[in-house]
């Protein structure tokens, strides 16, 4: 097929910061939602649109995220002694074919633009997919999935793109779009993070993206920019003044910012009630917190539900 993408690199060398103290010595994508870290959730978007080589960009403190992708042969063991097949069964989701997984090292954090140019390596003469897996995706169709078949048929760059409160537009990428209500749209410009009265549209760029290898050539010259890092979108701002061959999918499905504590915790709830196991029972208990939240503010017990 042509326009085939099956390659993907997952950018995860950042500091986390936002999720300090627990991040000191967790790295932010081996938080769960419900039993899933985040990179779990990632993997699975990207396998079911078809990649099948994972890149990760690691950096230090981040062995944890190795260790989860290789086997536990004393796990496994003392699970399959103990005839705990089911768990063995939700141990297999982490099990990666040899070979399929590379990680390249980003020595000083530099950027979104340059953790994704450290992998150029392994990237060759063909399309890459970009994943951050802070942005989780709760999606009929996975987003991804969405990207690789409207690319199908596009070819050129793609970036997923979602509608953002008009005064949220300075803490996102924003897209300058051409005329078009349809799902894809032509991408004529990009600014990071515009404060809302310059900013073009309220179109926010997530963090999905469907790139061509002209990109990391692009990468090797650009300099920092917007707070002091080395941006991937003004590398694909370069192949809109070269090459007009940038699109943005408006995908369908409900995007989480896992990577803020708002974010997390909303999908925590969102992934929580979703659980064929929990859903019930944890749907009660906050039917029962927000019952509270409107009865009598001065019930003891119910203050501290809510709390
Ligand atoms: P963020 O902007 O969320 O930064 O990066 P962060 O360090 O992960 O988190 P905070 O802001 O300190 O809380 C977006 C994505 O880009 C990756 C991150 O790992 C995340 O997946 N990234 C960012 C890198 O891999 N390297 C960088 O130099 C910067």
């Amino acid at each position: 097929m042509q326009n085939k993408v099956t390659k993907a690199i997952f950018p995860v060398a950042g500091f986390g910061t936002r999720f300090l103290p627990a991040t000191k010595s967790i790295p932010k994508e081996m938080l769960p939602l419900v039993d899933r870290p985040l990179i779990q959730y990632a993997i699975d978007e990207a396998r079911a649109a078809g990649i099948t080589d994972f890149i990760f960009v690691t950096s230090r403190g981040k062995s944890a995220l190795e260790d989860y992708f290789d086997r536990a042969p004393e796990l496994e063991s003392a699970l399959a002694e103990n005839g705990k097949q089911h768990l063995l069964d939700r141990l297999k989701q982490t099990e990666m074919g040899s070979g399929t997984v590379a990680y390249v090292r980003q020595h000083e954090r530099l950027g979104l633009g340059h953790a994704v140019w450290c992998a150029r390596h392994l990237i060759g003469n063909e399309a890459f997919a970009v994943i951050l897996p802070d942005d989780v995706i709760d999606a009929e169709t996975p987003c991804l999935k969405q990207m690789v078949d409207a690319y199908a048929t596009t070819g050129g760059n793609m970036v997923a793109t979602m509608e953002v409160a008009p005064e949220a537009t300075s803490a996102y990428g924003i897209l300058d779009v051409g005329p078009g209500s349809g799902p894809t749209l032509s991408v004529r410009g990009m600014v990071e993070k515009p404060k809302p009265e310059v900013a073009p549209s309220n179109l926010a760029i997530i963090g999905r993206y469907i790139l061509r290898p002209s990109v990391l050539t692009h990468l090797d010259s650009i300099k920092a920019g917007a707070g002091g890092e080395i941006q991937l979108t003004d590398a694909i701002a370069r192949e809109i003044s070269e090459k007009d061959n940038v699109h943005a999918l408006r995908f369908r499905g409900k995007r989480y910012d896992c990577g803020s504590k708002s974010g997390y915790l909303q999908a925590t709830v969102a992934f929580g009630l979703q659980d064929p196991e929990l859903g019930d029972e944890f749907g009660a208990y906050l039917a029962e917190v927000m019952a509270a939240r409107t009865d009598d503010p001065t019930d003891a017990r119910q203050v501290q539900l809510v709390r």
